[in-house]
């Protein structure tokens, strides 16, 4: 086994502040929706709304960083492997299997992550925000006296914008669940507080040569 550095401090800033701020707002919002009470409605929506500016000028950073570094490739859809990926989280993992591939600096994430990974940035999390920002546009009257989000009902808008609550919900249970199935329980956890994780030798290398086949496509491009 060897120590890779495998996630980048902006990195760990944006998952770690991104999955407080979707917690909050969680919480947040369900008060709004009338779950429950704590906070009272009134300060429950402002801090809603404080912490939705919050997740937007992240998201907006961490759109930035993932184009500047290249790192939106570790992004990209394969097919290979992806089952194979499914039956060890179905079967494999509980008879002792292997990993069916193999994480490196260069490549992250494992096919089903990267696909699930893909539908959360792309689907899901534009889904909460935008039907959020129509929620608080709804109705409202800007400077030059004209009704912003008139035509669209605000039953609809609080549907796209619960139903996208829940599946977040939904996400970061599996999530955290999915964190555990690791080297070790909590090596994945460990990894993105400290930013290392211990990868096999092999990782390492296929990482290195990964990394040389890459530099040889750029020159000869
Ligand atoms: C940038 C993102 C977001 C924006 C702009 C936003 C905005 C809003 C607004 C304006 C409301 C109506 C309450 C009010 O007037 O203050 C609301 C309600 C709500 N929000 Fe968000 N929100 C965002 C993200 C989230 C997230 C990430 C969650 C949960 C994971 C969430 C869960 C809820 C829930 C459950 C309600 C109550 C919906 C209802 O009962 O109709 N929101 N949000």
């Amino acid at each position: 086994m060897k120590k890779v550095y495998i996630y980048h401090g902006f990195e760990r800033f944006w998952h770690w502040t991104q999955a407080s701020l979707i917690i909050f707002l969680a919480l947040t919002g369900f008060e709004v929706h009338g779950s429950f009470s704590m906070l009272g409605f009134e300060a429950a929506a402002r801090y809603h709304r404080v912490a939705s500016w919050m997740l937007i000028a992240l998201i907006v950073f961490a759109i930035f960083w993932h184009f500047v570094t290249g790192e939106w490739r570790q992004y990209l859809p394969t097919s290979k492997k992806l089952k194979d990926q499914v039956l060890y989280y179905a079967f494999g993992m509980f008879k002792g299997s292997h990993h069916p591939t193999r994480k490196t600096e260069l490549s992250k994430l494992n096919p089903l992550q990267r696909l699930v990974y893909l539908g959360f940035k792309l689907v899901l999390v534009p889904v909460t925000i935008i039907s959020g920002i129509f929620y608080m546009l709804h109705k409202t009257i800007d400077q030059n006296n004209i009704v912003v989000v008139e035509d669209v009902p605000l039953a609809n808008i609080a549907f796209w914008h619960t139903l996208g609550a829940f599946l977040l919900i939904v996400f970061l249970i599996v999530h955290v669940y999915m964190t555990t199935t690791g080297h070790t329980p909590t090596s994945n956890i460990r990894a993105m507080m400290t930013g290392y994780e211990e990868l096999e030798e092999d990782d390492e290398l296929s990482g290195e040569k990964q990394k040389s086949t890459t530099k040889k496509q750029k020159e000869q491009r």
